[in-house]
């Protein structure tokens, strides 16, 4: 039963906006906040002067929106490649210059040589031509590090990287394209690389207003790398870790390799996924929420209760680590899932209640809205069986915290 601040809100369902729109839809990035919503959030809740926060930034909605509505922002990520799309995405761009880049590398395409860097497997996730032309823009873009707009080609480099690999499209974890399949399978990658600079071009040709923003690579367990107070937090964390969630490490490890030595915000490789939260098994102290207590209780698995536990303990320092920035009458908006795990629902929004309660803030309201939107898997594996899926978070829950 919904009660009286846990509100049903149709208004959010957005069910014939996509969530990839504008400048959202520079860089695919799983699980992406809904503009729309944001927008309302910031509305709702920032103030004039104030600061707006994303501690899980990802490829940077919240960032976006807050500079569209004037507002300074910061944002955190572990993901380099996260933080280089939301940089991208709040650049301001003039497209006949992109045009005159593109003609001077279409220019020297042919002579340049390919500069190949260590990616794994990459003849079973790239075709032979494939790896010669991304070699060959890679070794450009090396070249032309200073260039006006590199985050920019840079960006359009790692979407291309996706495009024109042997994976099967809209797929977020490594699953190759079927072999027959593969067989008539001929990207064009200097053609990629220039349509998806032309398209990103004119998205980002309408100018941001204002562009007060710091990003940093971080990891959210540790405390926070900057020394401002924030009024309005406005974010969306992993639904759980990234092996029975989404893999936002493996969904990045194509670009990372292909972009080794060319992202400011870092390299990384297959490993971040254990770096993200609940990604390393610990003995772990059972975190202050008797949502959660009774929710493990349930979970007979005592791997995955253990799992669950590991994850909301990360979860929970990285809540500890945000109120630790917030300003004197602050905002904080959670937007999660309730998965399942092991046949058990996970109640996170109850959780995350409780942990601000915890640390003194108020619940002021959750509101629910369907996700139809998102890009998020509908199905996932509760018992972790290959093939033993269920529905999973149609809902998304937006807990809203209040001093
Ligand atoms: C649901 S996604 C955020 C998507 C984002 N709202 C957007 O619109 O693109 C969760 C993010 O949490 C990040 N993350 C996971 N573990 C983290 C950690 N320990 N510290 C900081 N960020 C982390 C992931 O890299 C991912 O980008």
């Amino acid at each position: 039963m919904l009660s009286a601040t846990k509100i049903r809100a149709q208004q959010y369902d957005f069910p014939t906006q996509k969530a990839s729109e504008g400048r959202a839809a520079i860089h695919d990035y799983p699980a992406m906040l809904h503009y729309l919503l944001v927008d309302d959030l910031l509305a709702s809740f920032s103030k004039k002067e104030g600061i707006v926060y994303d501690p899980f930034c990802g490829s940077g909605v919240t960032i976006v929106q807050a500079l569209k509505s004037q507002k300074r922002v910061i944002g955190t990520d572990i993901n380099p490649l996260a933080l280089l799309i939301a940089e991208t995405r709040t650049l301001n761009v003039i497209p006949e210059k992109v045009e005159l880049v593109l003609k001077k590398f279409k220019k020297s395409i042919h002579i340049a040589p390919a500069d190949v860097p260590p990616v794994t497997n990459i003849e079973y996730w790239f075709k032979p031509d494939v790896i010669e032309h991304l070699g060959k823009i890679r070794a450009l873009l090396l070249k032309h590090d200073d260039l006006p707009y590199s985050k920019f080609f840079k960006t359009v480099f790692s979407q291309t990287v996706r495009s024109v690999s042997n994976n099967r499209k809209g797929e977020f974890k490594r699953f190759r394209i079927d072999k027959d399949k593969l067989a008539f399978y001929n990207p064009n990658v200097w053609e990629t690389f220039e349509q998806t600079a032309l398209k990103y071009s004119q998205i980002l040709s309408i100018p941001l207003p204002f562009r007060e923003f710091q990003l940093f690579k971080h990891d959210l367990r540790q405390s926070l790398p900057f020394s401002e107070k924030v009024d309005l937090v406005i974010t969306s964390p992993p639904y759980g870790d990234s092996k029975t969630t989404v893999a936002y490490g493996q969904f990045s490890s194509f670009s990372m390799e292909w972009l080794r030595g060319l992202n400011p915000y870092g390299d990384e490789d297959l490993k971040l996924d254990n770096k993200m939260l609940g990604g390393n098994k610990k003995q772990c102290q059972l975190p202050p929420s008797k949502s959660l207590e009774q929710t493990l209780n349930k979970i007979k698995d005592k791997k995955r209760s253990d799992e669950v536990k590991n994850f909301f303990s990360d979860l929970f320092i990285s809540c500890a680590n945000i109120v630790d920035k917030l300003s004197d009458s602050p905002t904080v908006c959670f937007v999660v899932g309730n998965r399942t795990v092991s046949g058990i629902i996970i109640l996170m929004d109850e959780i995350i209640k409780e942990f601000f309660e915890y640390f003194g803030l108020k619940h002021f309201r959750t509101f629910i809205r369907k996700i139809n939107n998102k890009r998020m898997p509908s199905l996932n594996s509760p018992t972790n069986l290959k093939g033993d899926t269920s529905p999973t978070m149609s809902d998304e829950y937006i807990v809203i915290m209040k001093d």
